[in-house]
């Protein structure tokens, strides 16, 4: 089911979500409060502010790569890793050029993002490769209610921590047989990130994020996910 990141639309909707969501025709018969547009750059920022190593950083289901190249203003290192070929392709893309045409439309990186270069590659969340390496901050912004295995993943990531990196999970907690089997959902969500993180990680935060994401425009989904910090202990 995650083919469904694959469509040509869904491409266009997150490339606006991504890097036009501030611009006034984004939805342009209605303004839109600050605190709900940009937000993958607002959940980078959290890893910003929070951080206490600033080396490598893992962008998890990066979608198109905005939080990414945010990340990559600050940390050294960077991957972004999506199972939608068309994403990191855009991702890509954006990363060799600043710039990708999709649709009539040019997306272009903002200016400080510009020097960044973030890497992006194809994989799966619930089988990373054990080569990967380890990070000081994982994001996994959007991704668990999406995945066939969410505590395979979490339990995965152990492994690709050290103590005092950082996990930021944000989920809307829309857990949908369509992409996860029921047997399998995390419900309900925090408790069940307890259960699963509290053995090897601290929580440092839990807090709300509403977000706007647009498919017309005169339609758009207003969610609020929730977010949690941890730090591997
Ligand atoms: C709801 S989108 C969120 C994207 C982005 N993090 C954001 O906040 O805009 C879910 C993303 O997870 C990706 N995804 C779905 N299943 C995945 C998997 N098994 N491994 C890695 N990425 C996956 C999708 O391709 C999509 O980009």
């Amino acid at each position: 089911m995650t083919d469904s990141y694959e469509s040509e639309a869904l491409l266009g909707q997150y490339l606006d979500f991504h890097y036009r969501s501030t611009d006034p025709d984004y939805l342009p018969h209605h303004s839109l409060p600050e605190g709900v547009v940009n937000y993958p750059r607002r959940c980078a920022e959290v890893l910003l502010k929070n951080a206490i190593n600033y080396g490598h950083a893992l962008d998890l289901g990066c979608a198109v790569g905005g939080s990414s190249f945010h990340l990559a203003t600050r940390f050294e290192e960077v991957v972004g890793i999506d199972f939608s070929h068309a994403f990191i392709h855009a991702a890509r893309h954006l990363a060799e050029t600043g710039h990708f045409r999709h649709s009539e439309t040019t997306y272009t990186l903002p200016s400080e993002a510009r020097k960044c270069r973030p890497t992006f590659q194809w994989g799966d969340a619930c089988n990373l490769p054990e080569d990967l390496g380890t990070f000081d901050a994982i994001l996994m912004a959007n991704l668990l209610c999406r995945l066939p295995d969410p505590a395979r993943c979490l339990s995965g990531l152990r492994r690709h921590t050290r103590s005092g990196s950082l996990l930021f999970i944000t989920t809307p907690c829309s857990w949908d047989e369509a992409y996860t089997p029921r047997e399998k959902w995390l419900h309900p969500t925090l408790e069940a990130l307890h259960a699963h993180l509290d053995p090897w990680c601290e929580n440092l935060d839990t807090f709300d994020m509403p977000f706007v994401l647009r498919d017309h425009p005169r339609r758009a989904q207003f969610t609020i996910a929730q977010a949690s910090l941890w730090r591997v202990g």
